[in-house]
């Protein structure tokens, strides 16, 4: 932030608000993203906003502003807010005026020029928005409503009778034009409801494009008239369905799909909140939703060729001339829906080497003498340019498009792989978008011991904080401008249930915020977690936001457990028994003296919101048995069997075919074994997925007689598991399948022993 002494004078300002009675509050100006310019005028008086305080539009455009400032305003005094319209005659100053201006007033009020941008003024007598469009009135609004009390978001909130905001200047607009979010609602379906809330809190936060994952392997989830079975066939999952069941659903079908009226709605309720939604089919890979109601479409041979997520046969062939008819067909009907002139289509890790095996592909390589498969796959990507161009469309596409060929010069990468694919992007040319997945993938773990993948990195809220989509790159100024900005991502392939997703995305949506539109010299860590601390965790909380509460640091040392917290409001609670803490736990308020320390777990609490349970981090916290072991089984693996032995949890052994009834994993031990527990896990360790929904545990005490032990079932961290509690030595242990598993393998784990 520019021009003025921030912290120091509001400090002053909110220090020297002295209520006028118990029921005003004082403004927050907490905000986040921070402006450009926030300059506070006056620290004696300020304006005093009330329910007699009217809302003043100067034009027809801010109707929908002056009401979404209406509703919330109506929160906070539980009275009606009045609306006038600039011509009518007025009783009083007491207004908040909303001004859309010419470009010539824009520029002598300092306003850059630019549709988001706005200018928000607080006088003693009246507040002003000007702004050139509705979209900076709309971000105007926002910012005064992050400085009204957290009542400002709920119908139930309790009543205030005013609000004391100081006298100040904000001119404010968008370091980047482009600041989105991308949800997979693929893999994982999220209902009307969910989107628009989530649009609610996206634009709270000034974020301008939500990038619409709608079709995957897994799902596809836009109604086609002319192609029903996309959604009757293609939307659900499950153990009588075509596709596979998602992880953690068991046998359960699963899924769904957004009618042509229902997303009709929700583009109208994003744009409304200067939202653009970004729809996204991905091609010609991730395509199984696609091949299973539709099989014409791919190749005419029998692909053993797997994706990198395990799929075979999900690939479009791009020598059969129907497929364009058939996308173009597709792309008609979305443009009735998706007024964005971006569309996605995907493009990303497509597995080429069906198109090697198939004859059509094969002689429209001949016929354009192309040397390598990746031609090929530019030549799909630019059929479907192609298209969309004709539909008066941009086509986006993950990074894989800048391989294999040209594009149109409009086109525009989205960089997921490494920044330096950024480099290459803007050195082609191309428009671009910086979803770098070690910065920007929300489905990342944010420490070693919680939920979530790792391939990227593990990413923390501080690394997202410390990305900037320019980067410390040698680029020109005009290849910095190709830089359209950042944008946050969750895939959702991890059986991300809803309130999963809320808590991978916030916080982080509001570090998003900040990087999209603060500028790079305003940036501070230290400053916006004061205010995220401070302010906004509450805001999402009332928001009805899940957001991940930060787990503690525990170590022990010198016979003690010292626990540590992120910011002061959070409460440590913990237990002595290995158990999760629950609000009911202890709370810890000092070390705790022990020789026991791996049997306490520790969390933290926002209100009722906790962290994930964590023991000290510098010891080890099981003491698993490792008695010489055979694994046996009918499967065929992909790795040697052998490494089921190793007690090693980071090493794998993987089916090298779905699994069936009847087959089995037997863990026999050389000698007997004296336990208290024995867990068998299935699927990956710490993401619940691809494990063994229908399964039973047996166990031997003689590795003969086996006696029928519990039923796999699912842990939200562990996956499908199953325990036994053993009354003498163990001799063997076996998982019998008794249906179908995840995904087109299934993935086995080391037994642990206590
Ligand atoms: C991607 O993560 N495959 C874009
Ligand atoms: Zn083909």
């Amino acid at each position: 932030m520019k021009k003025i002494l921030l912290l120091t004078s509001i400090v002053v300002v909110l220090a020297s608000c002295i209520n006028k009675n118990n029921e005003t509050a004082k403004a927050n100006l907490d905000i986040i993203p921070v402006p450009q310019t926030m300059i506070v005028n006056s620290i004696e008086n300020g304006f005093i906003l009330d329910s007699k305080t009217v809302i003043v539009s100067n034009n027809s455009e801010n109707q929908f502003n002056a009401e979404f400032l209406q509703s919330h305003l109506e929160n906070i005094f539980k009275k009606d807010i009045e609306i006038l319209v600039e011509t009518q005659e007025r009783v009083s100053n007491n207004s908040i005026n909303l001004n859309i201006i010419d470009e010539t007033q824009c520029e002598e009020m300092g306003i850059v020029n630019d549709k988001e941008a706005y200018l928000l003024s607080v006088t003693l007598d009246e507040i002003n928005i000007f702004a050139i469009d509705a979209a900076g009135i709309f971000y105007g609004i926002q910012t005064l409503i992050q400085m009204m009390p957290n009542e400002v978001y709920s119908e139930n909130a309790n009543k205030i009778a005013a609000v004391d905001i100081p006298c100040m200047n904000i001119v404010d607009n968008p370091r980047f034009k482009y600041r989105g979010l991308m949800l997979d609602c693929s893999r994982t379906f999220f209902d009307v409801d969910y989107i628009k809330h989530l649009l609610n809190g996206l634009a709270h936060y000034k974020i301008n494009n939500f990038h619409w994952h709608l079709a995957d392997d897994q799902g596809w989830r836009i109604e086609i008239k002319q192609y029903p079975k996309l959604t009757e066939l293609g939307a659900w999952r499950g153990a009588n369905e075509l596709l596979m069941p998602a992880y953690g659903s068991g046998n359960e079908r699963n899924g769904g799909f957004y009618t042509q009226e229902e997303i009709k709605d929700i583009v109208k309720y994003a744009a409304d909140r200067n939202i653009n939604i970004i729809p996204e089919i991905d091609l010609p890979g991730h395509s199984k939703a696609v091949a299973v109601t539709y099989p014409e479409i791919v190749c005419d041979i029998d692909s053993k060729h797997l994706s990198v997520q395990g799929e075979s046969n999900n690939v479009w062939c791009v020598g059969r001339e129907d497929n364009y008819v058939m996308l173009e067909n597709i792309i008609k009907e979305m443009t009735e829906l998706f007024p964005s002139k971006i569309y996605h289509i995907g493009a990303d890790e497509v597995n080429m080497n069906s198109w090697r095996d198939c004859d059509v592909c094969q002689s429209l390589m001949k016929e354009k003498d192309m040397k390598e498969l990746v031609e090929l796959q530019n030549h799909f990507v630019r059929r479907v340019e192609k298209i969309l161009a004709k539909h008066g469309k941009t086509m986006a596409g993950w990074d894989e498009i800048l391989d294999g060929g040209d594009l149109l010069e409009t086109t525009i990468p989205y960089v997921w792989q490494n920044s330096e694919r950024g480099i290459k992007s803007v050195k082609a040319g191309q428009p671009t978008v910086m979803q770098v997945s070690q910065y920007m993938y929300f489905d990342m773990k944010q420490s070693p011991d919680e939920r979530g993948l790792k391939w990227a990195a593990i990413i923390p809220l501080d690394s997202v904080y410390a990305f900037d989509p320019i980067g410390h790159f040698e680029l020109t100024k005009e290849e910095e401008k190709l830089i359209l900005g950042p944008q946050g991502g969750l895939w959702t392939e991890c059986g991300q249930v809803p309130g999963y997703a809320h808590y991978q995305l916030f916080p982080k949506v509001l570090v998003l915020s900040e990087i999209g539109w603060s500028a790079y010299e305003d940036r501070n860590l230290e400053h916006f977690k004061k205010r995220l601390f401070d302010s906004h965790l509450e805001r999402l909380y009332q928001m009805d936001f899940e957001f991940r509460v930060a787990p503690p640091t525990v170590k022990y040392e010198d016979g003690k457990l010292i626990a540590d917290k992120d910011y002061e409001e959070l409460v440590i609670r913990y237990t002595d028994d290995k158990s999760t803490p629950t609000l009911e736990s202890a709370e810890y308020t000092e070390a705790i003296s022990t020789d026991k320390p791996e049997n306490y777990r520790f969390a933290t609490f926002y209100k009722e919101r906790s962290s994930i349970a964590r023991g000290a981090q510098n010891i080890e916290l099981y003491h698993y048995q490792k008695p010489n072991t055979t694994v046996t089984s009918n499967v065929p693996m992909e790795q040697d069997i052998d490494i089921l032995a190793d007690y090693n949890m980071n090493t794998y052994c993987y089916t090298a075919r779905p699994v069936e009834a009847g087959d089995y994993f037997l863990y026999t031990f050389e000698n007997p074994v004296e336990c208290e527990k024995i867990l068998v896990g299935t699927g990956h360790y710490g993401l619940a997925i691809v494990g063994l929904p229908n399964a039973v545990l047996e166990y031997s005490y003689d590795g003969e007689n086996f006696i029928k032990g519990d039923t796999f079932v699912y842990d939200y961290f562990d996956g499908y598991k199953a325990e036994i509690y053993p009354e003498k030595a163990v001799k063997a242990v076996k998982i019998v399948v008794t249906g179908i598993g995840e995904c087109e393998y299934a993935i086995l784990q080391d037994l642990r022993i206590e």
